[in-house]
């Protein structure tokens, strides 16, 4: 990412906030359980949360300043429906400090959750709501803060007395509108893992549209300058997402010196990070090369610029771990399909009305096991991911489907958290570097 000086500064303060905390509390780095919404029946839910994933908007958007003190920041992440694919991570806000969860999501930056008094506007969640009146460390973030989303649309001038800014932040089908406040964040549940952090800038919400249910917010871990990992001066996170049908078991984000991938050298791949566009939203993806795809021993015949980030910054690839189902631009999806359908043999079934997945095998019946298939392999720059069967493909409702999805040629591709399942992801944001690991992150 190129930074601006104006964020490089804002970044040097926040660290020195960061030393602080480490001094006061003696962790050395941020730990945190990332949890599933569970639910009682794993088959309907299957289908239904693929079918949730995708309805999530795809669509990439500019993002818009508003005149006055008004923002609208899109980004295409997009909200989770209660049965979705999102992993929360566990935080909390204020003085006293009041826990919540939240999609932690590394395609967008900001961190918000819902604030009191909220009306109609506000959907139902369920942790308390947090009343920034009820806390001692609250505080409007002022206007000519370099975090504050209003800053660019002052341009160096003074702000106006009482200046609060507010924003609208858009992701794809959902909304989320507030001021923008800072507040003390509590991160990590034992004494020798929890963080106190001061004065992070977050949004306190209190018009959204419905459907976060599940959540109280989001923790945006994007590259730019308002997302947590930025605001921590982190340097590097990681996490390890426990398999996906497994909804009780708890999974591991970690910020800072602890997100290393320890153990096993062998088995460590690592990719560099693509540079983005410097404009939002793009700014704020980690895109990765992805130069081929095989399934099994085959190299599937797919041009090597498909997933190319274009000089007008359309295209390219990014991993998000708040994305579900993997989205492929149409001529490699094309690929894969037919090279998965080449080798099930199974009658095949257009599954978009049950599931959304165009791609699908109709099992003999719905308790049969689906049949073994080779790994799909991902062919980043110097690193190769391999995808077991269970990480491409997904079941539900009698139905064995591709859990992938196209994409019109052109757009930007996504690979989402199902098939990041079962590794230990490591994000140097230092070092530019994605690296990568198997592992049971249920051990970790
Ligand atoms: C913000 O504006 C106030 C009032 O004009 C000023 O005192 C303060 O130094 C400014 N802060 C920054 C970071 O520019
Ligand atoms: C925020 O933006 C969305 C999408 O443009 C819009 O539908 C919604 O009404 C806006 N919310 C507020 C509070 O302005
Ligand atoms: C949200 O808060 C702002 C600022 O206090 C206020 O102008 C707006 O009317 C509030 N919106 C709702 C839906 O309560
Ligand atoms: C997950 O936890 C729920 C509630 O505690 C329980 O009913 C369910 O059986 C568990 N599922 C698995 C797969 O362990
Ligand atoms: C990796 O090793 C370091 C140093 O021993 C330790 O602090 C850290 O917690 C370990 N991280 C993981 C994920 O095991
Ligand atoms: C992507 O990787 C290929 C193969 O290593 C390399 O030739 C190409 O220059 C890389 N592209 C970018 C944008 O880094
Ligand atoms: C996606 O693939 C289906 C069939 O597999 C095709 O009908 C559809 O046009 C494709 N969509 C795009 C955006 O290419």
């Amino acid at each position: 990412m190129s930074s601006t000086p104006q964020m490089a500064s804002s970044l040097a303060v926040l660290v020195f906030l960061v030393c602080t905390v480490v001094l006061a509390s003696g962790a050395a780095s941020v730990r945190v359980g990332l949890t599933r919404i569970h639910y009682s029946d794993p088959d309907i839910t299957a289908s239904q949360f693929v079918r949730d994933a995708l309805r999530r908007d795809m669509h990439r958007q500019q993002s818009r300043f508003g005149a006055g003190t008004t923002t609208t920041v899109s980004s295409r992440t997009r909200k989770d429906l209660p049965n979705g694919g999102e992993y929360l991570m566990t935080l909390a806000i204020g003085t006293p400090p009041l826990p919540y969860q939240a999609i932690a999501d590394t395609g967008s930056d900001l961190i918000w959750t819902q604030c009191a008094p909220c009306g109609a506007q506000c959907f139902q969640q369920p942790a308390p709501l947090y009343n920034p009146a009820s806390s001692t460390t609250f505080a409007v973030l002022p206007c000519n803060s370099s975090l504050s989303m209003c800053a660019g649309v002052l341009a160096g001038a003074p702000p106006p007395p009482g200046c609060a800014c507010m924003f609208n932040q858009t992701y794809g089908t959902g909304w989320t509108a507030g001021v923008q406040g800072s507040e003390t964040f509590t991160f990590g549940a034992g004494p020798a893992d929890q963080a106190r952090v001061p004065g992070v800038a977050f949004g306190c919400s209190n018009a959204s549209s419905s459907d976060w249910s599940g959540s109280a917010g989001l923790v945006g871990l994007g590259r730019g300058s308002l997302s947590l990992v930025s605001q921590l001066g982190a340097g590097s996170f990681s996490y390890c997402l426990t398999p996906f049908q497994d909804t009780n078991a708890t999974s591991t984000l970690l910020l800072g010196p602890s997100a290393a991938l320890n153990g096993s050298t062998t088995g460590v791949r690592s990719t560099p990070f693509v540079a983005g566009p410097d404009r939002a939203p793009m700014s704020t993806y980690y895109y990765l090369n992805l130069t081929g795809i095989s399934l099994g021993a085959t190299a599937l015949p797919i041009s090597p610029d498909a997933f190319a980030l274009k000089a007008d910054g359309t295209g390219g690839l990014i991993i998000d771990s708040g994305t579900t189902i993997t989205s492929l631009v149409n001529a490699a999806y094309q690929q894969v399909r037919a090279a998965v359908q080449s080798v099930v043999n199974l009658p095949a079934t257009d599954g978009s009305d049950s599931t959304g997945l165009d791609l699908c095998f109709a099992l003999p019946t719905p308790t049969s096991a689906p049949p073994a298939m080779p790994s799909m392999t991902l062919h980043f720059d110097g690193a190769d991911m391999v995808l077991p069967a269970g990480s491409y493909m997904i079941s539900g409702s009698g139905l064995w489907c591709l859990a992938m999805r196209n994409h019109t040629d052109g757009a930007m591709s996504t690979l989402g958290n199902y098939q990041q399942q079962n590794l230990h992801i490591l994000y140097d944001v230092r070092k530019e570097t994605l690296s990568f690991a198997p592992a049971t992150c249920s051990d970790l």
